[in-house]
């Protein structure tokens, strides 16, 4: 049996550019090689409270964009975790091994938490229970390795440490999952100061039309200390810069890089062929996604026969389970 893959992908509304270099990019690659299974968490999205029909074209939207780039549901299986009733049923068995103070640490937790405290909302237990949630997905699939970003990092952790304890309480059943960190790790948004996030503004949306991707890289920050055309820049303070390592070829970026320091290339053209090398990617998605636009059925059977494949697996192993703990 191949090595499967799985990974989970929160329906934010339109996707952006961090997480097509941070996470996506991944997903396409690891279709070869590996049996791949990726799942919109619509019901992690709730502890947001998102309006429901938003959150219903969200989920919509989020395939569309991954078909859109490149996920094959020929080579992969993409589905919306709803649509498998087994991942809130085994999340509830896992959170009964799952500690209470190991669940306290997830900084993820606590920084959501204090947010939600600062602005005088109540902090949910689905908040709470989140990581567990994430553990049963994962585990479902028996999946080893888990594709995600730096800061994903803490809850596979957890996952890993909830296996071990079902393990020493009902024998060996799942697999250990490893995380898989992409290249780009940490994506920062225009403001060159925050991870790239919608909730931010500073994001460069992965099907925003060219023009508008234009218009944000030409007010974003670079090198502050470099005021003039003539003064040089330190490309390493330069968040455009930093963007170019992940989407520009690797001469060009070295030309920049030198330029740069002897201010031989200014920010207006430099930011112009970071927009070149952002077009070179999301061109050719934004095409895909007006497609499947014109054809939605195309997105929704994905989706139905990505539950059919997910449904089957999921079954199988929650029946172990139920069979383990006693509830069969
Ligand atoms: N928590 C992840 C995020 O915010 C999304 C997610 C849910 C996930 N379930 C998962 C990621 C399972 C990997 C595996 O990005």
């Amino acid at each position: 049996m191949q090595r499967r893959v799985f990974s989970g992908i929160q329906p934010t509304g339109s996707l952006h550019l961090g997480n097509y270099l941070g996470a996506i990019q991944n997903y396409v690659a690891l279709q070869d090689g590996y049996e791949a299974i990726y799942c919109i968490v619509d019901q992690h999205a709730l502890t947001i409270r998102p309006d429901p029909q938003e959150l219903r074209a969200n989920v919509f939207e989020a395939a569309r964009t991954l078909l859109a780039c490149g996920l094959e549901p020929k080579r992969c299986t993409v589905f919306v975790q709803s649509h498998v009733p087994a991942h809130t049923e085994l999340a509830w068995i896992l959170s009964c091994v799952t500690s209470f103070g190991d669940l306290s640490r997830m900084t993820q937790f606590k920084d959501k938490s204090d947010q939600a405290e600062s602005k005088g909302e109540f902090v949910s237990a689905g908040l709470f229970g989140y990581p567990v949630l994430q553990t049963a997905d994962i585990v479902l699939y028996k999946a080893a390795v888990v594709p995600v970003g730096e800061d994903q990092v803490q809850h596979i952790e957890l996952a890993r440490e909830v296996v071990r304890r079902f393990h020493t309480v009902y024998g060996e059943l799942f697999v250990e999952p490893q995380a898989l960190l992409s290249p780009a790790k940490r994506i920062l948004g225009l403001d060159g100061q925050f991870k790239m996030s919608k909730s931010r503004g500073n994001e460069i949306g992965l099907l925003e039309p060219a023009e508008s991707v234009k218009k944000k890289l030409a007010v974003a920050k670079t090198d502050e200390k470099r005021k003039r055309r003539q003064d040089p820049g330190e490309p390493n303070d330069c968040n455009i810069y930093s963007l170019h390592q992940y989407v520009t070829d690797r001469a060009e970026v070295a030309r920049i890089e030198t330029e740069c320091r002897r201010a031989g290339i200014g920010c207006v053209e430099c930011k112009g062929i970071l927009g070149a090398s952002v077009e070179r990617i999301a061109g050719p998605i934004r095409a895909r996604a007006a497609e499947l636009d014109a054809q939605p059925e195309i997105v929704r059977s994905a989706l139905k026969e990505g539950a059919v494949k997910a449904n089957e697996i999921a079954q199988k192993t929650l029946g172990e389970v139920r069979e383990r703990v006693g509830l069969r």
